[in-house]
């Protein structure tokens, strides 16, 4: 069988799914059969999160079933909470989450996944993230409160206080439109790892590590800082033509499968203009240069925005710090990466793609006495 090699593995079909389609050339997100658009305004993270996992959405009991088992899964594990406290107040809460996500799942050891397995993660996200945010700045943590939906619940265990029907209501279409994205790169990941029948933990862990880079979750942080050194609407433009004489990339922009506006993008878009109408001003100047200068280089490669630029203003208008935004990326995300390592155990082949090998022809070693 013959193949050629394809950088960064563009347009290679890595497996076959059910649970989301990313229709880069028309801009559309669908999860089973869903459009995203008809799921982000009214469904809760658990309804979606159970469309991932089981293929429909949830009927009332099933739901309050659901919703019961990740209320009663937030608690850490003695182990957890031991690892949570040994960590520097310093360290990134991405790190501190890949770090605690494997703490926290040792004792299920080689177990095969399971759904429950699944609920039972994504449940204990938010406690960790909450946990080590509070003890970062000096303040006893929160009880997770099992009356709380999942979104409402994570800005009580940060913020200890309740947090108001539209902001709880902002986080969950946040992690609804996150939740999942067809083969993107920490999915693959979790992917891979499910199918040399490792253990659930070990494809999260894999997946929160590869999100992490800048060139996937770690942007909308880093959107942030870019727009901290714009720092006013007149400044975008000088700013941004320097930058990229520099070969800076502009952080929210650009993706390997959409070539038009990034419907996820479209909603994050006008609940900024809504909840966050400062960031707004200066991002939608920032958006309109960025997409000049992207279309002058390459008019013939249209790159538009993509998720990350619009989700850092809205999640700082939920009020959570830019160094939790790639964390509550994987809050979400983690129902996706769960649904695709249920997918590849259930048909499983392992992956082990081939490489091209370019390195020098066989040859001698030299003894060391005798090396230059
Ligand atoms: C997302 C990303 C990694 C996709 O990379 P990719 O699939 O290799 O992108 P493409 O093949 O479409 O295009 C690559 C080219 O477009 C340019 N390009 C892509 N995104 C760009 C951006 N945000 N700013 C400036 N130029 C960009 C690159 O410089 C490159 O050009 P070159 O080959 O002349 O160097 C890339 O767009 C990026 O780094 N974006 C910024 C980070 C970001 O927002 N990440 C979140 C993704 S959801």
């Amino acid at each position: 069988m013959s193949s050629t090699y394809v950088p960064g593995l563009e347009g290679i079909i890595g497996a076959q799914t059910a649970i989301s389609h990313v229709d880069g050339a028309n801009g559309r997100l669908v999860y089973q059969g869903y459009v995203i658009a008809d799921l982000a305004e009214e469904m809760s993270f658990e309804e979606v999160a159970f469309l991932l996992w089981k293929g429909h959405l949830p009927n009332r009991a099933e739901l309050d079933g659901l919703t019961k088992e990740l209320a009663t899964n937030r608690e850490l594990t003695p182990a957890a909470h031991v690892a949570l406290d040994s960590l520097p107040k310093d360290t990134d809460p991405m790190d501190v989450l890949r770090s605690v996500v494997s703490v926290q799942g040792v004792e299920h050891r080689l177990a095969k996944p399971t759904a429950a397995l699944a609920i039972h993660a994504t449940a204990s996200f938010p406690t960790i993230l909450a946990t080590f945010y509070r003890r970062q700045h000096g303040l006893e943590p929160v009880q997770p409160r099992p009356e709380l939906g999942h979104a409402a619940n994570y800005l009580w265990m940060m913020n200890g206080k309740e947090s108001s029907p539209e902001i709880v209501r902002a986080l969950d279409t946040y992690l609804v439109l996150l939740a999942d994205h067809g083969m993107n790169a920490s999915t693959f990941t979790a992917r891979v790892i499910a199918s040399t029948e490792s253990d659930l933990i070990s494809c999260l862990v894999g997946a929160i590590g590869a999100l992490k880079g800048p060139a996937h979750g770690g942007a909308p942080s880093a959107v942030i800082e870019q727009l901290e050194e714009i720092g006013t609407a007149e400044n975008a433009e000088p700013w941004m033509r320097d930058a990229r004489k520099r070969g800076v990339r502009f952080m929210g922009f650009g993706h390997r499968v959409y070539r038009v506006y990034d419907p996820r993008a479209k909603i994050l878009k006008a609940m900024c203009e809504r909840m966050n109408p400062k960031f707004y001003a200066l991002a939608s100047r920032v958006e309109q240069t960025a997409l000049t200068i992207l279309h002058e280089e390459h008019p013939e490669r249209p790159q538009s925005t993509n998720v990350e630029f619009y989700s850092a203003g809205v999640l700082q208008a939920i009020g959570l710090p830019k160094e939790y935004f790639t964390p509550t990326f994987a809050s979400a995300r983690v129902a996706g990466w769960s649904a695709h390592v249920l997918e590849q155990a259930a048909h499983n082949r392992i992956i082990r793609p081939q490489s091209e090998y370019i390195g020098p022809e066989p040859r001698k070693p030299v003894p060391l006495a005798d090396r230059g």
